[in-house]
């Protein structure tokens, strides 16, 4: 049996780092318009603390992805199940992940939305497993640099669970 047998990273070392990842896109989108896109479901908990700490003027899209070409495919497209309700082009647009695995997901959604033409195109993440990488992408605003190890919470499900734990823990065998 599958059972949360560790926390890896507490509540209270999230909260400080969400206000440090905020203070740092402020400075970097200081007197600009930012639209923050959340990537659905895992950024929804990231995103939702995060906005609430970035002292711009901030308008909030989301969009619902899924990711071909996992397994030994290198570039594969992705699958907007859900767009942004808003053109994007011209503007400054930041998309926040929970976390970056393979990177698949975000290199393929970089790619469609450079299409649109924005004014700028970031990114952010709360977590990162750099040794599971498969697509290169730079990553402008990191949380966490992670061993790759089972986890959850924070938005971070198991077969769908979980995504409400407070904290981010660590699966083990049980
Ligand atoms: C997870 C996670 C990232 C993506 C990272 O989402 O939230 O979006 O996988 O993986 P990658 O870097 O290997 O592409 P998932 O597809 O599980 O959907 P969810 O957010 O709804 O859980
Ligand atoms: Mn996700
Ligand atoms: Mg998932």
């Amino acid at each position: 049996m599958f059972k949360v047998t560790e926390v890896m990273i507490s509540e209270e070392q999230l909260a400080a780092k969400v206000s440090e990842l905020a203070k740092q896109i402020e400075k970097d989108f200081q007197g600009e318009e930012l639209l923050v896109v959340g990537i659905l479901k895992g950024a929804s908990v990231f995103v939702a603390d995060l906005i609430r700490k970035i002292n711009l003027d901030v308008n909030i899209d989301f969009m619902s992805v899924s990711s071909y070409g996992n397994s030994t495919e290198s570039s594969g497209t992705v699958k907007i199940l859900k767009d942004l309700d808003v053109n994007i082009e011209g503007k400054n647009v930041l998309i926040v992940e929970d976390i970056i695995d393979s990177g698949l997901t975000l290199s393929n959604l970089v790619a469609a939305l450079e299409t649109r033409n924005p004014k700028s195109l970031k990114l952010c993440t709360l977590l990162d497993k750099p040794q599971r990488r498969k697509a290169n992408i730079f990553v402008d605003y990191v949380g966490f640099v992670i061993e790759d190890k089972f986890i959850v919470g924070y938005g971070i499900d198991y077969a769908e669970k979980y995504r409400n734990l407070p904290y981010i823990g660590i699966v083990g065998q049980e």
